[in-house]
């Protein structure tokens, strides 16, 4: 039988509207909710180093009103650690953060970086029993580094292969759909949980879903940028059915 294909929705751009005017609405609390009503199986939020959308305190509040996994996106900083050790979040996706970048740009370096990202995966891992995943390119090389690491987990970064398919630039696609096979199948190897992510919509998310080896979406910005016109619920509704259908070809 084929493993079950979880959604996290993450509510990072309900908290963008709302920072557009500075006020309380709409809460990425009331979306998360929502979100797991519909059919989420967790939530997705990055607390980013300028808060630009979420803030401390939505961290807080999301880990209090929600009954399903939380995951803590942060940068490997000791300012995002203490915060990290505090909520107690089900699991950390880490990733790389960078001041300009409009979202995240590209995988960790998990190579470059593995000395000053150890101690964060000990850390939240070992001493706090905080799933950690590592969001990374989809290399072999990248999810070695990750399981010499101790990372239970990877997140696959989707950007790449989600731009080629927007741009309709099939053989890209095809080359950057092969790198995301070839690395969910290595996945299994390296006893790593595979995870993936970023600028997926119905139609990629159907797509994915038939790699086998993945377990895990993470969407946000389609997702709610869909809800403008079918609402939250519906949005997750198609999306959870798309994630189906796609994992019956799995
Ligand atoms: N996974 C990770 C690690 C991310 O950084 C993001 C973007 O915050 C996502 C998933 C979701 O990407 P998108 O908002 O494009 O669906």
């Amino acid at each position: 039988m084929q493993a079950a294909l979880r959604l996290g929705v993450n509510v990072d751009h309900v908290a963008t509207v709302r920072n557009a005017r500075g006020g309380a609405v709409p809460d990425p609390v009331r979306a998360a909710l929502l979100a797991i009503e519909a059919g989420a199986d967790g939530i997705t939020a990055h607390l980013r180093e300028d808060r630009r959308h979420i803030r401390d305190d939505d961290m807080t509040r999301l880990k209090a009103a929600i009954a399903k996994p939380l995951n803590f996106e942060m940068a490997a900083t000791e300012q995002m650690l203490d915060i990290a050790l505090r909520i107690k979040p089900h699991a950390c996706c880490l990733v790389p953060e960078r001041r300009t970048e409009r979202t995240t740009e590209g995988g960790l370096d998990v190579i470059g970086g593995f000395e000053h990202l150890k101690p964060f995966v000990d850390e939240l891992g070992r001493r706090a029993d905080i799933r950690v995943s590592m969001f990374v390119e989809p290399s072999i090389e990248a999810l070695e580094a990750s399981a010499a690491l101790g990372a239970p987990v990877v997140e696959l970064h989707t950007g790449a292969w989600c731009d080629a398919l927007a741009h309709r630039d099939s053989e890209k696609a095809a080359h950057e759909f092969e790198r995301l096979r070839k690395a969910a199948a290595a996945s299994a190897g390296l006893k790593l949980e595979c995870h993936a992510g970023h600028g997926l919509d119905f139609d990629s998310a159907r797509m994915i879903a038939a790699l086998p080896e993945i377990v895990e979406l993470n969407i946000g910005h389609f997702l709610i940028g869909e809800a403008i016109f079918i609402g939250l619920a519906e949005s997750v509704r198609k999306m959870r059915a798309a994630m189906d259908e796609g994992r019956k070809h799995a």
